[in-house]
């Protein structure tokens, strides 16, 4: 048998997933004692043999997050389940290797861990550190990634109603947007200014000259403080283009969401995280690979 556990933050998304792919939601426990720390149980202690798909989202809170995903998967290995993590978020990815000497390798972490507790495999969506889709190795996990990308131009379409040019706010759009025909990519320049005798420099993004008077759509993997997408929609929309903005993960921090919605005619993004402008949902998709895996 074949079973879905969310995470506390993920039952709206888990249960689409559930309807979708006729699998049954397995009752769990969490529990956050006054002192911080978090308890779960999963209610059916006997999973023998059978597959246990943990749909667990790490956003926001993500290390509340990832310990209640760690002790998911240790429950459902005890019970004698088959764990895989369904990581439509996956935290920790932007620190996909190790920048500077004496960092830590967050995301080989979260590997590790996965791997020692037993998980069997993780399914991503759009996962930040690994920018094609199929499957991959994950720190000695087989796993893999998917993408909503065909979900958001769809959407893009509906809502620009009629043709627009997809637009990559920046360089690093490029592996997220391959595949894509026409795609126009934004450039960055550091324009340096001299004030009161300090040399201080700000961040320009420069538009080709003929993006103006046009329909564009902005995609991007994620929206986090919102600088890359809020700098690419301004100066899009000083050269005359009606501007939408999409993105897989919108975690908007720091009001980025209210201060695109200044910038563009429409925002949206996926359900990978539950926001006010979550129109597009992964839960589809998620099914689909739940369906090829169990
Ligand atoms: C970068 O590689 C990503 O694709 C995003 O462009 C970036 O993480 C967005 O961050 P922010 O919203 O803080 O500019």
């Amino acid at each position: 048998m074949t079973i879905i556990v969310p995470g506390s933050n993920t039952k709206k998304l888990a249960s689409a997933v559930a309807r979708l792919s006729g699998l049954k939601i397995a009752p769990k426990t969490v529990i956050k004692f006054p002192d911080g720390e978090s308890y779960v149980r999963l209610m059916d202690s006997d999973l023998s043999g059978h597959k246990v798909f943990i749909i667990q989202t790490l956003y926001p809170k993500q290390n509340d997050c990832i310990i209640e995903l760690m002790l998911t998967v240790d429950a459902a290995k005890r019970a004698g389940g088959k764990p895989v993590a369904v990581l439509p978020y996956a935290a920790y990815a932007r620190q996909d290797k190790v920048f500077e000497k004496g960092e830590a390798f967050s995301l080989e972490v979260m590997g590790r861990t996965l791997k020692t507790l037993g998980a069997e495999m993780v399914i991503f969506v759009d996962a930040h550190f690994h920018r094609k889709v199929g499957a991959f190795d994950f720190f000695g996990i087989p796993a893999r990634n998917i993408s909503s990308l065909d979900l958001l131009l769809d959407y893009g379409k509906k809502l620009s109603k009629g043709k627009f040019t997809i637009v990559g706010p920046d360089k690093g759009s490029e592996s997220f947007l391959s595949g894509l025909d026409g795609v126009v990519f934004l450039d960055k320049k550091k324009k340096f200014e001299d004030r009161d005798g300090k040399r201080s420099y700000r961040i320009e993004t420069i538009v080709p000259t003929d993006m103006n008077g046009k329909t564009v759509l902005i995609l991007d993997d994620m929206i986090s403080g919102g600088g890359t997408m809020i700098g690419a929609a301004k100066a899009l929309k000083k050269k005359g283009n009606r501007v939408f903005a999409g993105c897989v993960h919108g975690l908007f921090v720091s009001g980025s969401l209210e201060k695109l919605k200044n910038e563009t005619e429409g925002i949206f993004c996926t359900d990978t995280i539950e926001t006010e402008v979550s129109e597009v949902s992964v839960a589809g998709i998620i099914a689909e690979e739940i369906k090829r895996k169990k």
